[in-house]
């Protein structure tokens, strides 16, 4: 099967390549010519565990190809992926459809035979219906279906979450379109990956809701972590309390300095949009956006409180700057407002992060970039694990604390044991955790039946 994707961002050339890695043949488009260009030399645009090896396999194999020419892209394509950008407009924080309903525009203006297009960027309810306007204005005599099929992929987990998928969700007006899907995801269902078919405005809708969801479980716990550190609680077995209820579900309730990238915060937004042009108010995810927002600066706070009486002058090193590990992505990561709040309090601030240098430097232009995280803590007065990378997992914490000057740390992913931290010397705090007391252990009973 033929299949082209507009777009080669993050969602369009994970998608890209595996579908072709499934044996399907694809084309990826995009207008940037320099991209293009180092996508057929190898060159990824973002970084993503696993992309640069599929992207060359199939590439090798003659099932992937890449142009900047949307009309060649698209002739002869049964099913044509939208996957272009849709950032928060200016403003407003109205998702901007501006490159989407571009894209569908130029589509039509190509298409030479009957296809699906397939909106795979995350769009407010309602899009489908807009691009398919656009296409029966353009090409009034066109054999032409739109469907909404959302992506669930998280960065760093991306190759695997779109080939071992929980669900597809797929939305669709007519048979012609939901017959088109099937094929497009045969290679999965043949995996037993649940296929989910809605109608187009509910699988734009249930994007928005899952986003808002886990964004909300995440505030939840964030807030609930706040409440341990006044009552002397732990968060971690409150989460592995309430988690083992299987209504709840134990994933996304970890304790931290609050969610980023480039989903979470965007979505949550465009859905509260959404929301006041019908007036129909979603107010828990105004209160999420709210907490999130403010829980950003308020870790800065805390770092900045850890350093006493006098901050001013004094070094912090933080750990980890991506907004989550396995990924250079620095969109709305929370290293960007603590660092913010340590440099307005005339503190001086050090960085590591294993990939995302390039990305944190035109963002924190006062910070010192430095190779490695014990590079990163020499002279500083507090070190702060901002972001749970593999390689800050099992530091020498004895080392580092050697080659500081202080002996704060600060762990906002709670990586750490407070033992472990205090046992190398150092001054610990971490994210809802008691200073001291009794940590969770879980203990199986034993369900062998009685014997008589
Ligand atoms: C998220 C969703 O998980 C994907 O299903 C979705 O497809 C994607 O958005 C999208 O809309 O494109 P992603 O933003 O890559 O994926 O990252 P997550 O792993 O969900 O993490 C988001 C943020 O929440 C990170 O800052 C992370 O540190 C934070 N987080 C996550 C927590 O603070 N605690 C948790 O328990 C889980």
């Amino acid at each position: 099967m033929r299949i082209a994707i507009i777009g080669t961002g993050y969602v369009g050339l994970v998608s890209g390549a595996c579908f072709s890695d499934f044996g399907h043949d694809v084309v990826c488009v995009d207008k940037d010519a320099s991209k293009i260009d180092a996508l057929l030399k190898g060159v990824m645009p973002i970084f993503e565990p696993g992309l640069d090896q599929l992207v060359e396999r199939n590439v090798r194999q003659g099932r992937l190809s890449f142009t900047t020419e949307l009309a060649e892209g698209v002739k002869g394509a049964e099913a044509i992926f939208i996957a272009v950008g849709t950032p928060s407009r200016r403003g407003d924080g109205h998702a901007d459809l501006s490159y989407v309903y571009g894209a569908a525009r130029e589509i039509a203006e190509a298409l030479d035979g009957p296809a699906v297009v397939v909106t795979k960027s995350t769009v407010p309810v309602g899009t489908g219906d807009e691009v398919e306007r656009i296409l029966r204005e353009v090409a009034p005599d066109a054999e032409v279906s739109v469907c909404s099929n959302p992506e669930f992929l998280r960065e760093g987990a991306a190759i695997e979450d779109f080939k071992r998928p929980d669900r597809i969700v797929m939305g669709v007006e007519d048979g012609r379109a939901e017959e088109v899907m099937r094929d497009v995801y045969r290679p999965l269902y043949l995996n037993r990956a649940p296929l989910l078919f809605t109608s187009r405005r509910t699988a734009e809708l249930i994007k928005y809701a899952a986003n808002a969801f886990l964004a909300t479980k995440i505030t939840f716990i964030n807030e609930i972590a706040d409440l341990c550190e006044e009552v002397g609680a732990d968060v971690q077995d409150v989460s592995r309390g309430i988690g083992l209820d299987n209504r709840i579900g134990p994933k996304f309730l970890h304790a931290g300095p609050g969610y980023g990238g480039s989903c979470f915060p965007k979505d949550t937004l465009a859905l509260l949009k959404t929301a006041e042009d019908y007036q129909s108010p979603v107010r828990i995810v105004e209160a999420v956006v709210k907490v999130n927002d403010a829980r950003k600066r308020a870790m800065g706070r805390k770092v900045i409180k850890a350093l006493g009486e006098e901050p001013r002058g004094k070094t912090v090193a933080l750990l980890g700057l991506a907004f989550k590990p396995n990924t250079d992505d620095m969109r709305d990561a929370p290293s960007i407002a603590i660092f913010q709040a340590l440099e307005d309090a005339g503190v001086n601030v050090r960085g590591y992060d294993p990939e995302s240098v390039e990305q944190a430097r035109p963002l924190m232009p006062g910070m010192t970039f430095c190779d490695t995280p014990y590079a990163a803590a020499e002279g500083a007065d507090a070190v702060v694990l901002v972001t749970e990378w593999d390689v800050l997992r099992a530091l020498d914490l004895k080392r580092l604390k050697a080659v500081m000057a202080g002996d704060e740390l600060v762990d906002l992913r709670n990586i750490y044991t407070p033992q472990e931290v205090t046992g190398a010397g150092f001054q610990w705090q971490g994210v809802g955790k008691p200073m001291r007391g009794r940590t969770g252990s879980i203990e199986v009973a034993d369900r062998s039946p009685v014997s008589a």
